[in-house]
């Protein structure tokens, strides 16, 4: 009997005969031979139908499929060195599954909303395949790097009573009469792990009522967020550019495919994975910002020309540490020699893609926390579980977190983040 195989196991079946459940995603035809385009969700591919060998009436098949048709497809598998992919799928018989007609998205333009409108159909897309497939790869790197450095992931709750992140940007629900908020960081549970399990992870989505409509801006994205006990900044700085360069290295080893398809240069990635990253204050960040004409002053966050600009400098990712406390949330560690900044990190990306990292010590101390919790008119109740982690044998910790749809935009080179989840939620969008 025929053997059932994926596209992307082609290679292994080189002069066999195989069937393919697979959807038509544009087609050529002459008056004897027809080109069809496949897809199977694992590769796609070139089936070839030669009217003298499958016969009139299965050629008036293959000629009048349309795109998204999807059919069972037998034929003989034969290298095909012209493709990005290798290989093709010489046709000898197909049987339609299910008709599709009026396609929406055709092989021409489209504007960006009627792609967005059409999400659902949109991720089929070679183009869509080759980003989701590398965000794949990013969180089976992570899950990998972390577990064999001893972490152990941990989830965090998405319904809260806390937020780390700042007051201003929560969406509110009504949980039974009580209000609670969408979790805009795992951190504090996590901080809550370390103390537990020593190292742990959290990887979910987070939530942000950002008003912001940027390219670097989504409400809801998902985020990575490791917490190490017994552990200082310039540790964790350590792990953050191993994790780093892991992931880049993951995606070159096992998306050669998919990086092929979205153009991305493979030589430019390889230098992220040199260790280490530039470090620099952001003391030094402000003066060489203002050496070259920016109007900023110390106490400013950066914006995205800032950061492209700083970021301009350096061949790999760069370290931005030490920023002021006014610009920081409330649990971060003050420097051991200024009363001025936090012991504290961003990572920025190369090639004008911004923040990528947030991380920071974490305040140990007791009163000291209590004391900026109030301070940020936060209310005490909802953050006692937060400080019974510093009344019961606080040890120095301190953790980061990715933002996993940033480092995806990054590695990918693409303009724009909302291509890098499946459906994208912003500030103008919920649908689909
Ligand atoms: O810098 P942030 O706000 O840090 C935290 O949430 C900390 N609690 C993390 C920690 O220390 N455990 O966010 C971390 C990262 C940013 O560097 C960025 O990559 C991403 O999350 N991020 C966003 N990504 C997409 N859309 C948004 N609106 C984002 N806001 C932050
Ligand atoms: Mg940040």
């Amino acid at each position: 009997m025929t053997e059932q195989i994926r596209i992307i196991d082609a290679k292994d079946h080189v002069d066999q005969e195989v069937k393919i459940g697979a959807w038509l995603t544009d087609k050529r035809s002459s008056g004897k031979i027809s080109f069809l385009q496949l897809r199977d969700g694992s590769a796609y591919f070139q089936g070839v139908v030669v009217k003298n060998a499958v016969g009139e009436e299965m050629f008036q098949v293959a000629k009048e499929l349309r795109q998204e048709t999807s059919m069972w497809i037998t034929g003989v598998i034969h290298e095909d060195s012209r493709s990005h992919f290798g290989y093709e799928i010489e046709v000898s018989n197909i049987e339609v599954i299910g008709e599709s007609s009026d396609y929406p998205i055709t092989p021409k333009e489209h504007g960006i909303e009627f792609l967005l409108d059409h999400r659902h159909l949109w991720l089929r897309s070679k183009r869509q395949f080759a980003i989701q497939q590398i965000r794949n790869e990013m969180i089976r790197a992570t899950y990998e790097f972390f577990n064999n450095e001893g972490f152990i992931k941990m989830d965090a709750p998405i319904l809260t009573g806390s937020a780390p992140e700042g007051t201003t940007e929560l969406f509110e629900t009504d949980y039974f009469d009580q209000p609670a908020y969408l979790s805009q960081s795992g951190q504090l549970y996590a901080e809550a792990g370390a103390m537990a399990y020593g190292k742990v992870f959290t990887f979910g989505p987070v939530f942000r009522a950002e008003k912001s409509k940027t390219r670097r801006h989504l409400t809801e994205f998902w985020m990575i967020e490791p917490e190490m006990a017994f552990m200082h900044q310039d540790q964790s700085l350590e792990v953050q550019e191993r994790y780093i360069a892991y992931l880049v290295q993951s995606v070159i080893d096992h998306c050669e495919y998919e990086l092929k398809l979205l153009d991305r240069d493979v030589d430019q990635l390889k230098k992220y994975t040199k260790l280490p990253f530039p470090r620099l204050s952001y003391d030094d960040a402000i003066t060489m910002l203002q050496d070259n004409d920016f109007d900023v002053k110390w106490g400013d966050d950066f914006g995205s020309p800032e950061e492209t600009f700083i970021s301009d400098q350096f061949e790999q990712p760069v370290f931005i540490l030490n920023y002021p406390k006014s610009i920081k949330p409330f649990y971060m560690k003050p420097h051991p020699d200024r009363d001025d900044v936090y012991l504290c990190a961003d990572l920025l990306a190369p090639e004008g893609y911004g923040e990528i990292i947030g991380g920071s010590e974490r305040e140990t101390d007791y009163d000291a926390l209590e004391e900026r919790i109030l301070a940020g008119g936060l209310d005490l109740e909802n953050y006692q579980w937060y400080l019974d982690l510093r009344r019961y044998g606080s040890v120095p910790h301190s953790g980061f977190g990715l933002g996993l749809e940033r480092a995806i935009t990054w590695i990918c080179h693409l303009d724009h983040l909302r291509e890098t989840i499946p459906f994208p939620r912003m500030i103008n969008r919920i649908k689909p």
